[in-house]
């Protein structure tokens, strides 16, 4: 490390998607590592609709550690924050930059300090697990600028520390969280079962709900089930062994039917759980109800189901599509029961992958004011029509994992000063 007169910024811009559960964490058995009480899977979105960006960067001028997120600053003293970037200066390798002439000692990063700049692609108030792919990302971009040899599972115990659900997003694809079984944590990490192209045909829509209030953190509703709750035991040490078996052969086989009734089952009982809970907590509201409604009665409808749908601890909606066909069929049903309000144009109403909507024949809001209702409705005289329960849609597929950004002008500091840009 060099002298004073040395002002150098040494940076790495990573980007890292968010994933949903299909079969859920929920309890932990130590809170400070960080180990939950079963297994659990995911599958990754694509980052090009909802990812974190993030830069970090060291400099001998930096005099303490911050960070910044979507631009504004904010502390790093949580104990989660601590954890993960003692973990990952312990494991700090020597760094060589021979361009700019930089040259880092393994036992210098005890000392220097760090800027991180971190940005979301969507609102980070939609509860869209902004935490994991934040967390994930952090670990991942600190983790090739200070060189370290880990691999991503490794890495996904690190950012574990962070938040649990982080884990997952260390891989694209399909990812299983394996519980493990040492008191130290060092079992506990993920792994990836099928990459993103394994199952490509499958499409995902989001619908996010409109909220009232502010939702009980996971980590306290957590904690909560895991004191009061009868069933909770039952759940991760009966149900969840099982069905983790179950879906690692549905997506290996790709068999949509078993997938489907799993991810809903397996939703459906997470929520389950927590209405056991004491005081009972309540994450779905009227809207994502009926929308469990709309797909179930179209699943039924088929024979066989054609969507699977997943909520996490929030009242938005992630729904599976068997395939691009079906999604169309979808965003049709979507918009006939949950239409934009009037001064909502649709090119905000549906963002995210829009070729979908073209693939459902709609252009424009007279195309959707013109939707029919869909035959398995046809006879249901009761459906509500009402404007304004769902903020938006996003439209989306499973994704690929954490990169590093080369391109510098994609970096959220700069260069000279490590400052936000
Ligand atoms: C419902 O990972 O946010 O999304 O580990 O306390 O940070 P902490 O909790 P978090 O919990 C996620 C819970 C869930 C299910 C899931 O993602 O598996």
């Amino acid at each position: 490390m060099g002298s004073e007169l040395e002002k150098w910024v040494l940076m790495v811009t990573a980007r890292t998607p968010t994933n949903i559960a299909v079969i859920k964490y929920w309890g932990k058995r130590d809170e400070t590592l960080i180990l939950p009480i079963n297994d659990s899977i995911s599958v990754t979105l694509d980052p090009s609709h909802l990812c974190t960006t993030t830069t970090v960067s060291v400099s001998p001028t930096f005099d303490h550690d911050r960070m910044w997120l979507n631009g504004k600053e904010i502390s790093l003293q949580g104990g989660r924050f601590q954890s993960c970037l003692r973990e990952i200066r312990a494991r700090a390798q020597d760094v060589e930059d021979e361009k700019k002439g930089i040259k880092i000692k393994k036992e210098d990063w005890q000392k220097l300090h760090l800027h991180i700049a971190s940005y979301n692609n969507f609102p980070t108030a939609a509860g869209l697990a902004s935490s994991a792919a934040g967390l994930a990302c952090l670990v991942f971009s600190l983790a090739k600028l200070m060189n370290l040899k880990e691999d991503n599972s490794q890495l996904s115990a690190i950012a574990r520390q962070g938040s649990g659900s982080a884990c997952r997003s260390l891989y694209g694809g399909f990812v299983k969280w394996d519980m493990g079984k040492e008191d130290n944590g060092s079992d506990s990490l993920a792994v990836q079962l099928a990459d993103e192209k394994h199952w490509d045909e499958l499409v995902i829509i989001i619908a996010v709900v409109s909220a009232r209030q502010k939702e009980t953190s996971s980590t306290s509703g957590m904690r909560d089930t895991v004191v009061t709750s009868a069933l909770i035991e039952h759940r991760a040490k009966e149900v969840v062994p099982k069905r983790i078996v179950q879906m690692e052969d549905a997506i290996q086989k790709r068999d949509f039917p078993s997938f489907a009734r799993l991810a809903c089952t397996d939703s459906n009982q997470f929520h389950a759980v927590c209405l056991d809970t004491y005081p009972p907590i309540f994450y779905m509201n009227d809207t994502s109800h009926r929308i469990i409604s709309c797909v179930e009665k179209w699943n039924r409808a088929e024979e066989t189901p054609q969507v699977a749908y997943t909520f996490d601890a929030g009242p938005n909606a992630v729904m599976i599509a068997r395939d691009r066909k079906t999604a169309a069929l979808l965003l049709q049903r979507l918009l006939y029961n949950f239409p934009p309000q009037s001064d909502t144009d649709l090119d905000s109403y549906i963002i995210g992958d829009k070729s979908i909507l073209q693939d459902a024949g709609i252009k424009n809001m007279k195309d959707v004011e013109a939707l029919a209702p869909p035959p398995e409705i046809k006879d249901n005289i009761s459906t509500q029509r009402s404007k304004g329960d769902v903020s938006y849609f996003i439209c989306t597929r499973p994704g690929g994992g954490p990169v590093v950004l080369s391109d510098e002008s994609l970096a959220l500091l700069d260069p000279l000063t490590g400052l936000p840009k």
